[in-house]
C-alpha cells in the first residue's frame, strides 16, 4: 500500500490508473476505522481496482465547540488495517495541503443541507460537500462508498454528484452494528461504560418500531410517540430528534409510503449519536399484497 501525503502525488497516481483504464474505488474517511469503514472497503475491493482510502479529519465539517480537537486519531492502527485489506492507496494529507491559507471556496447542496443534522450542526454539510468534492477531484473515483448510518450525508453527496455531473457512482452500504445492536461509529469511543449500555436504546427502540410496522402500523405520529416514550425510559438518553421522512426529500411523512427513513439523534452525556432505519413499502400490485422491507 502506498501512503500518499500530497495532493500532487495522489493526483498523479489516480490519473495514471485512470489512463490505464482501471476502475478506481474510493472510501473517504476521517480515520479511527471500525468495522463500518472496513465493510465499505470490502465492497470497494469487490468492484474496483485500485482502491483508495483517505484519512483526513476535516476541520470544516466541525462546528464551534464540537469535537474536532478530540476526534479519535489512530493512524498506525488504521494503516495496519488498510494494509491487511489490500488497499492500494492511503491518501492522508495534512490540513494545509487541503486548505492552504488562500483557500476560499465552498460547496453547498441547498435545501437538503439545512434540515435534521444540518439544523443541529450548522455548516456541517457544507464542510462535508466541500471536502468530498475536493477529494473526488483529486482521487477521480469511478465508485465511492458511504455508509447508510450517515443517511443524510449520503443523500446530499448523491445530489451533489448529480447536480455537478460528476462521473462517480455513489454506493451506499448497510449500517454495521456492534453485537449489542449499537450502530458503529468512531464517536462510540467517547461513551462511558454506562452511556455505552444506555446507547443501545436507539437500536432497541428502532427494532421495536420495526415490529410495529411489520404488524401493519402505517401512521407516523403513533410510531414516533412510542419511540419517544422508549427513549424517555432510558435516564441517560436525551433525544435530539426522531422523525420519519421521505428517503429522497427528507421531508416528514404522516404515513409510511415508498422509501422512508426513520432518523434519530440523541445525546448520551456529552456524546451525540445518530442512527436510522430504512423502510420500503411496496404497494399492493394486482394479486400481490403490500410488502414492507425494513433495514436497521
Ligand atoms: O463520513 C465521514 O467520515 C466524513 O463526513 C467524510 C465523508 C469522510 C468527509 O470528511
Amino acid at each position: 500500500m502506498e501512503i500518499i501525503r500530497t495532493v500532487e502525488w495522489m493526483k498523479q497516481s489516480s490519473r495514471t490508473a485512470e489512463a490505464a483504464g482501471r476502475v478506481i474505488g474510493f472510501v473517504p474517511t476521517m480515520g479511527a476505522l471500525h468495522e463500518g469503514h472496513l465493510s465499505l472497503i470490502r465492497a470497494a475491493k469487490q468492484q474496483c481496482s485500485p482502491v483508495a482510502v483517505s484519512i483526513f479529519v476535516n476541520p470544516k465539517q466541525f462546528g464551534v465547540g464540537e469535537d474536532f480537537e478530540k476526534y479519535p486519531r489512530a493512524f498506525e492502527a488504521d494503516r495496519a488495517q488498510l494494509e491487511n485489506l489490500g488497499v492500494d492507496y492511503l491518501f492522508a494529507p495534512d490540513a494545509p495541503a487541503i486548505y492552504p491559507p488562500e483557500f476560499r471556496s465552498a460547496v453547498r447542496v441547498e435545501g437538503l443541507s439545512e434540515k435534521w443534522e444540518g439544523r443541529a450542526r450548522p455548516g456541517h454539510f457544507q464542510g462535508v460537500t466541500t471536502i468530498v468534492l475536493k477529494l473526488f477531484e483529486i482521487v477521480r473515483p469511478r465508485f465511492a462508498y458511504f455508509g447508510r448510518k450517515d443517511a443524510q450525508q449520503a443523500r446530499i453527496i448523491r445530489q451533489m454528484v448529480s447536480d455537478l455531473n460528476l462521473d462517480c457512482e455513489i454506493v451506499v452500504c448497510p449500517i454495521v452494528h456492534e453485537a449489542d445492536g449499537l450502530a458503529m461509529s468512531s464517536r462510540n469511543a467517547y461513551l462511558s461504560a454506562a452511556e455505552r449500555r444506555a446507547a443501545t436504546i436507539l437500536h432497541r427502540a428502532l427494532a421495536a418500531m420495526r415490529g410495529e410496522i411489520e404488524r401493519g402500523a402505517r401512521a407516523c405520529a403513533p410510531l414516533l410517540e412510542t419511540f419517544r416514550a422508549a427513549i424517555a425510559s432510558e435516564p441517560l438518553a436525551k433525544l435530539d430528534y426522531v422523525e420519519i421522512v421521505d428517503a429522497d426529500s427528507f421531508e416528514p411523512l404522516q404515513f409510511l409510503r415508498n422509501d422512508c427513513l426513520v432518523l434519530v439523534a440523541a445525546r448520551f452525556g456529552a456524546t451525540r449519536l445518530i442512527d436510522n432505519m430504512l423502510v420500503r413499502i411496496l404497494p399492493k400490485d394486482g394479486e400481490r399484497r403490500e410488502e414492507c422491507i425494513i433495514s436497521l
